[in-house]
């Protein structure tokens, strides 16, 4: 204690010499540009550097500024040629401000993330990636994930457009594996995949984390680095009109809130379908699925940016499910024949 008071001294000489070369230099005037973008990946407007960075340093922005629209999920099962993930996702980046694409489905063509990777590089966005389980308890996802792994650690720009690896999709629903050996395999992600700082997650609803309140959600629930919730009101008991689909969303939101440990909330699989199908039948008589609906709860999501952007963690980011009709029936943006289904879509992406 008694120390104290001669090192302010000492602290108060030292930047007093500093301050004297100071006093004769001429004054001035460092200009920082208002509009300038983050130089950061990916935020919007940001140069590509033209080879690859050697260190992940710096090179992500914060996770805060992830808030709002983020981007699209964005279906491979179609195994898309280079060409074709290469002009989709210009169009996603350039058209739609996005920063990132989710990818949902598989394609098993061998080496199809260097495709993705090259892509997405190309076009200045990020990726979360996807290891796709199916439906059906079969164990393919395993192979998916080896050769995913593999093209992590050898494909050199690989972690510069990966920003999260999930599994998915929905695996605690469809109870793919019992959820204690899923948090294994969560965790065993995390290692293999820590050199290459990618964050691990599942991509999941509030419901698939609720119905496995006793069996091991809460193991997964730790697991998670970061969460990548589905928001599907649509399916809700209580939906009607999009316009009303707000207090539903606020239920889901608040419970990962509540549940998810103050981590980063990205909503993965997020959107309103315009017809039904198959697959796509509400819990409700009032659901109503059509195009108007759709749009409808685009500009609910877009109308709640601030509160969005409020959520403990960093805010939360949101995809709209899904870039075409292609994909998923009903929920894309585009329709089968490549038209807009609704426009303008220009949801903001900072407020
Ligand atoms: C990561 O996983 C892949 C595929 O399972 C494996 O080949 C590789 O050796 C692992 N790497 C590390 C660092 O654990
Ligand atoms: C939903 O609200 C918007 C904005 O107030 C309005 O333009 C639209 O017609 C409403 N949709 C329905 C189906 O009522």
């Amino acid at each position: 204690m008694a120390f104290l008071p001669l090192l302010h001294v000492l602290i108060a000489l030292c930047l007093a010499i500093n301050a004297h070369p100071l006093e004769h230099e001429p004054t001035r005037t460092v200009s920082v540009d208002a509009s300038a973008p983050p130089n950061c990946f990916p935020a919007l407007g940001f140069t590509m550097p033209s080879t690859t960075p050697s260190s992940l340093t710096n090179w992500w922005c914060d996770t805060s500024t992830e808030y709002g629209f983020v981007g699209f999920s964005y279906e491979v099962t179609a195994c898309q040629s280079l060409s074709q993930l290469r002009s989709d996702f210009l169009t996603i980046r350039q058209t739609f401000n996005s920063r990132y694409i989710r990818m949902y489905g598989f394609c098993d063509r061998t080496g199809f993330y260097n495709d993705i990777v090259d892509a997405a590089w190309g076009a200045g966005i990020g990726v979360h990636a996807l290891i796709w389980f199916g439906f059906d308890g079969t164990d393919e996802w395993m192979g998916r994930r080896d050769s995913l792994f593999g093209i992590l650690h050898s494909n050199p720009r690989a972690k510069f457009v990966t920003r999260a690896l999930q599994f998915g999709s929905e695996p605690l629903f469809d109870w793919v594996l019992d959820p204690p050996v899923l948090a294994q395999q969560v965790i065993a992600a995390k290692k293999n995949l820590s050199s290459l700082q990618i964050p691990v997650t599942i991509s999941e609803m509030a419901y698939g984390y609720q119905e496995h309140e006793d069996d091991g959600a809460q193991d997964v629930l730790d697991a998670i680095d970061l969460i990548d919730a589905h928001m599907l009101p649509f399916f809700s008991t209580e939906a009607s009109i999009a316009n009303a689909s707000w207090p539903i969303v606020l239920t889901d939101l608040d419970w990962f809130i509540d549940n998810g440990q103050g981590k980063k909330i990205y909503l993965t699989e997020n959107g309103w379908p315009s017809v039904t199908s198959d697959g796509v039948q509400p819990n409700s008589p009032s659901a109503v699925a059509n195009v108007q609906n759709e749009h409808d709860y685009y500009s609910v999501l877009d109308a709640h940016c601030k509160d969005f952007k409020a959520v403990p963690g960093g805010g939360v980011g949101w995809f709209w499910h899904i870039y075409s009709d292609d994909m998923e029936p009903g929920y894309g943006l585009f329709s089968t024949s490549g038209k807009l289904k609704f426009s303008p879509f220009s949801p903001k992406t900072s407020c």
